[in-house]
C-alpha cells in the first residue's frame, strides 16, 4: 500500500476515534475535576495504534468498522489508564507524556490514580453498551480483561518495576506482558467484533505478538536516541530508573535488527489476509517511528 493510501485510512480511523473519545465524560457533575483529568490524558494526542488495529482487523473480518468504535476506544481507555499510572512517581516517575505534562503533574497524584481507576470500568461499559452482538461483547470484554490484568499488562508492569529483569529472556517476557498483551487484545478484539474465522484470528495473534515486541524494543531505543519534542516523553527515563533494556543488551544496531526481524515476521503472518497491505504498512511505519 502506498503512503498516501495508508495515511488516508489511518487518519480516517484516528479521526473517528478522536470524535468518539471527545464525546466521553463531557457532562459536568460537581466531580467534573475527575472528568477533566480523564479527558486530559484521553485527548492528549496519542497515536491511537491499538484502536486502529482493532478497527482494521474488524474490517478485514468483514465487519463494519464503525460499529466496532466503542470496543476499539475501550482498548484506548485501558491503555491510557496504564500510561497515567506508569508515569506516577511510584512507577517510572515521568513528567512528560504525549508532549504534555503527565497527569499527576497537572491534577496531582490522588486524582491521577483515580482517573486511571475510573478509565478501567468505563472501558467495559463502552463494550457492554455497544451495539455488537452479545457474544461479541462478551468475547471483547474477556479479551480485554485477560490482557490488561494479573496475567497480562499488570504482570508485565510488576516484573518491569519490581523484579529488575536483566536477561534477554526476562526482558522479552516483560515486553510480551506489559506491551504485547494489549496490542494483541486490540487485534483479537477487532477479530471478535468483526466475526473473524479461526485462520484470521490466528494470524492476528502472531502479527500482534511480533508487532508488540518490535514496538517495545523501538520504544526502548527512542528512550535512548529519540528526540524529546517528537517522542513526547522524556529521553533517558529508563536509565534514570536504573532499568536494563534491550539497548543495553544488543546495542542500538542490534535493536534495529531485532525490530526488523519481528516486523518481517508480523508482516508474513498477515500477508495472506491483508490484501491491500495496510497492516503491513503499519508494521513498517511503527518499526521506523520516532514518536
Ligand atoms: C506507550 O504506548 C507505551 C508503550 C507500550 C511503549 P504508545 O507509544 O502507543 O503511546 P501513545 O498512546 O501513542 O501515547
Ligand atoms: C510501557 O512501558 C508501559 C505500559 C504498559 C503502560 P514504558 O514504561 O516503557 O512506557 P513509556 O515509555 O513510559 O510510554
Ligand atoms: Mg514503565
Ligand atoms: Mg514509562
Ligand atoms: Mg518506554
Amino acid at each position: 500500500m502506498d503512503k498516501t493510501a495508508f495515511d488516508l485510512r489511518y487518519r480516517e480511523y484516528q479521526t473517528a476515534v478522536e470524535e468518539f473519545l471527545q464525546g466521553q465524560f463531557s457532562d459536568k457533575p460537581h466531580w467534573e475535576d475527575l472528568y477533566a483529568s480523564m479527558r486530559y490524558s484521553l485527548l492528549a494526542g496519542g497515536k491511537r495504534i491499538r484502536p486502529v488495529l482493532a478497527l482494521e482487523f474488524a474490517r478485514l473480518a468483514g465487519g463494519k468498522w464503525q460499529e466496532v468504535l466503542p470496543a476499539a476506544c475501550a482498548v484506548e481507555m485501558v491503555h491510557t489508564y496504564s500510561l497515567i499510572h506508569d508515569d506516577l512517581p511510584c512507577m517510572d516517575d515521568d513528567d512528560l507524556r504525549r508532549g504534555k505534562p503527565t497527569n499527576h503533574k497537572v491534577y496531582g497524584e490522588t486524582m491521577a490514580v483515580l482517573a486511571g481507576d475510573a478509565l478501567q470500568p468505563a472501558a467495559y461499559t463502552l463494550i457492554l453498551d455497544s451495539a455488537l452482538p452479545s457474544e461479541a461483547r462478551l468475547e471483547c470484554a474477556r479479551i480485554l480483561a485477560e490482557a490488561s490484568g494479573p496475567r497480562g499488562m499488570v504482570a508485565g508492569q510488576v516484573l518491569d518495576t519490581l523484579h529488575a529483569p536483566k536477561t534477554e529472556e526476562e526482558l522479552t517476557e516483560v515486553h510480551r506482558l506489559k506491551t504485547g498483551c494489549m496490542i494483541r487484545a486490540a487485534c483479537t478484539m477487532g477479530c471478535a467484533a468483526g466475526g473473524a474465522a479461526a485462520p484470521l484470528r490466528e494470524a492476528a495473534a502472531v502479527y500482534a505478538e511480533n508487532l508488540g515486541l518490535a514496538f517495545q524494543i523501538r520504544d526502548d531505543m527512542l528512550d535512548v536516541c529519540g528526540d524529546e519534542a517528537a517522542f513526547g516523553k522524556p529521553i533517558g527515563s529508563d536509565a534514570q530508573e536504573g532499568k536494563v533494556t534491550f539497548v543495553d543488551l544488543l546495542g542500538l544496531e542490534g535493536c534495529d535488527k531485532a525490530v526488523r526481524k519481528c516486523t518481517d515476521q508480523a508482516k508474513a503472518a498477515v500477508a495472506p489476509y491483508d490484501a491491500d497491505g495496510f497492516l503491513q504498512a503499519l508494521a513498517d511505519t511503527l518499526a521506523g517511528r520516532d514518536r
